[in-house]
């Protein structure tokens, strides 16, 4: 439980080194299992969360070698994989259990998922149901909780109508609709992240989309949608490592922080317009196409903040993000309001209480909601530095790291090693960019 020590920080300065996007990471290793060949993911996430996927892929039967952020996956086509004799374990990560479970539905043999004691306590019922739905036979503890006991099942497709805005079960459906007969389609309430959309497209599985409604046809015997074909790809920077950066830059006058190859897929960058409607300086740069996904680079200065509510169909599409913003309300002239985000609750920590904990800490006047909080922003006193507990949260442990940059005083952030979950080398990029 290694803890870090943070000194108050006169601006952040040069270019960030970020790891690759991890919910892409995730897709590709799992549909890289289930194709044919080798491909070859360049720029893979340092994540912890994607290196449970690996494992988990490589406890299935898929050859993976790994070399710096290189990852080379050999599949053996998308009936290929096998039983795993231990139970697999997707560690902290709710994308590896929950996508995992659709995949593992539709095999010909059994499978146990299991994770951390947090991941064990998310929900899973989620993804029970519409699976159930679609004939998979699923049994968690109180029918909602990891471990998983999946036994491969033939699956018919269905019409999903998420009850939701989740893109981690959207892509669990969806994947389980490449073991399904016939077309399965889900629905979506509002936009969530497309990674699994343009994922399978990469991997040559067509996919239909209409308004909030993706379609995919099941692979039948190998004949159905036709296979999945081996691929090269480049991974690009994850825009929600990106943010811990963006709102470091912000807080001082004197940053200048340059963040290159950053992945700006439409579904992930509402971020990017509250942070532009808050008076944050952000531009986006180089903008191209690759693979599907929009990359380019981020340049950011220092602003005063505005702050101001964020709320309703956005909340989704900014969900990793709202640690980093609820920290920065003490900081931001109006302050920070978060409403309809009661799923904040369920995710490695209950977020919205450890950023209200953690923010009182620090000195700053917080009202906790059922569905977000309410953080003062500046006129309600300059936050201190204080002892954090991060509650094995990787985004609470970076969110407050930041907070404790502009907080008077040293920050200590217990348990820092979390941060590992998604960025492993954050406080080294962090302490390399911190002037003082
Ligand atoms: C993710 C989807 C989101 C997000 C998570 C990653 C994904 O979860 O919070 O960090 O890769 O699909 P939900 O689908 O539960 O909203």
């Amino acid at each position: 439980m290694k803890k870090e020590t943070i000194q108050p920080a006169k601006c952040l300065n040069g270019a960030v080194e970020l790891p690759g996007d991890k919910s892409i990471s995730h897709r590709y290793a799992m549909l890289a299992s289930l194709a044919e060949g080798t491909s070859e993911l360049r720029h893979f996430s340092a994540a912890a969360d994607c290196h449970s996927t690996l494992g988990c892929m490589k406890a299935l039967g898929a050859e993976v070698a790994v070399e710096k952020d290189t990852v080379r996956i050999t599949g053996h086509g998308a009936h290929g994989l096998k039983s795993s004799w231990r139970a697999l374990d997707a560690g902290n990560s709710g994308t590896t259990m929950r996508l995992l479970a659709g995949i593992l539905a539709g095999q010909k043999f059994s499978s146990k998922l299991t994770g951390d004691d947090s991941l064990q306590r998310r929900p899973m019922k989620r993804v029970i149901a519409p699976l159930r739905e679609m004939g998979a036979d699923i049994r968690g503890r109180d029918d909602n909780f990891a471990p998983l006991e999946i036994r491969g099942t033939k699956l018919k497709a269905i019409d999903y109508k998420m009850p939701m805005a989740s893109a981690q079960v959207k892509s669990s459906v969806l994947l389980a609709g490449l073991f399904a007969d016939g077309v399965t389609s889900v629905t979506e309430p509002a936009r969530t992240r497309d990674h699994t959309e343009l994922a399978l497209e990469e991997f040559g599985v067509s996919i239909e989309k209409n308004g909030q409604t993706v379609r995919v046809r099941g692979l039948g015997g190998g004949n159905g949608n036709g296979t999945l074909t081996a691929k090269s790809l480049d991974v690009p920077g994850d825009l929600s490592s990106a943010v811990f950066f963006l709102a470091g830059a912000s807080l001082f006058s004197d940053s200048n922080v340059l963040i290159h190859n950053v992945g700006l897929n439409p579904t992930r960058t509402a971020i990017l317009d509250v942070f532009a409607e808050m008076g944050a300086s952000v531009q986006m740069l180089g903008l191209k196409s690759s693979q599907g996904e929009i990359i380019g680079d981020l340049a950011v200065k220092g602003a005063s903040l505005k702050g101001g509510v964020i709320a309703g169909a956005r909340i989704p599409l900014v969900i990793d993000e709202l640690p980093m913003l609820a920290a920065l309300g003490p900081f931001t002239e109006e302050g920070i309001e978060i409403r309809d985000a009661a799923e904040l609750r369920v995710k490695e920590s209950d977020r919205i209480s450890a950023a209200a904990e953690n923010l009182r800490r620090m000195g700053a006047q917080v009202e906790e909601r059922p569905d977000g909080l309410k953080v003062q922003g500046r006129g309600a006193g300059k936050l201190h530095g204080a002892e954090i507990e991060p509650r094995g949260d990787h985004r609470i442990a970076m969110a407050f790291a930041v907070a404790g940059l502009a907080a008077e005083g040293n920050t200590v952030i217990r348990d820092a090693d979390c941060a590992g979950v998604s960025f492993p080398t954050f406080f080294a990029e962090l302490n390399r960019l911190a002037e003082r």
